[in-house]
């Protein structure tokens, strides 16, 4: 709603030249910090986990997990993380990514989902659709189904949502907030 939309885009600052020069970031800590906005937010996300009938919530280390532990709780589902490489301490499965330079990896648990769990994705920000992209992949490659992908804040002019059209196949894209 756009009542909504406004409560949540007034309170992510934008902080210039963060982490270098050039880059506009979107900082979600005043979000957080507000305890009427933090819930509307993770109820909003809460409630495209039933519209779309996840079994299980994914979350995207580091931020993701700060929206995606709470919506688990609130949606009655269990949570799952997807983490930097090497931090998980079980047999993982793992997908590379590009970055402006060089690539990063992230790493879900191999047993972490059941044949068929149906998967909501959260992350805070959908920018170049990176990290996003090798997340679908790697949810697909341990089994689960995509229910959607769903993120506080879509960054349209960087096209995310174009990388990541074939990836996401029939499942929807959901941005609470698209600047
Ligand atoms: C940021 C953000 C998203 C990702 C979006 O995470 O939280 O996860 O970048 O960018 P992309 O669409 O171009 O992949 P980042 O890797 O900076 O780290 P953090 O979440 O651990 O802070
Ligand atoms: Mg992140």
């Amino acid at each position: 709603t756009p009542d909504l939309r406004e409560m949540l885009l007034g309170r992510i600052k934008d902080v210039p030249d963060h982490p270098k020069p050039g880059v506009m970031f979107k900082d979600i800590t005043p979000l957080l910090a507000d305890a009427e906005a933090f819930s509307a937010l993770t109820g909003a996300l809460a409630e495209l986990c039933v519209r779309y009938r996840a079994d299980k919530v994914v979350g995207l280390e580091a931020r993701g997990f700060i929206l995606a532990a709470p919506v688990a709780v609130r949606a009655g589902l269990g949570f799952v993380p997807v983490r930097k490489a090497g931090k998980l301490p079980g047999a993982t499965l793992g997908q590379s990514y590009d970055l402006e330079y060089g690539t990063a990896e992230i790493e879900i648990h191999a047993d972490a989902l059941a044949p068929g769990d149906r998967v909501m994705v959260i992350d805070d920000v959908l920018a170049t659709g990176g990290t996003a992209e090798a997340s679908l992949q790697l949810i697909r490659r341990a089994g689960g189904e995509i229910a959607g992908l769903a993120v506080l804040l879509e960054l349209g002019f960087l096209d995310g949502r174009g990388k990541l059209a074939a990836e996401l196949r029939d499942a929807p894209l959901e941005a609470l907030i698209t600047v």
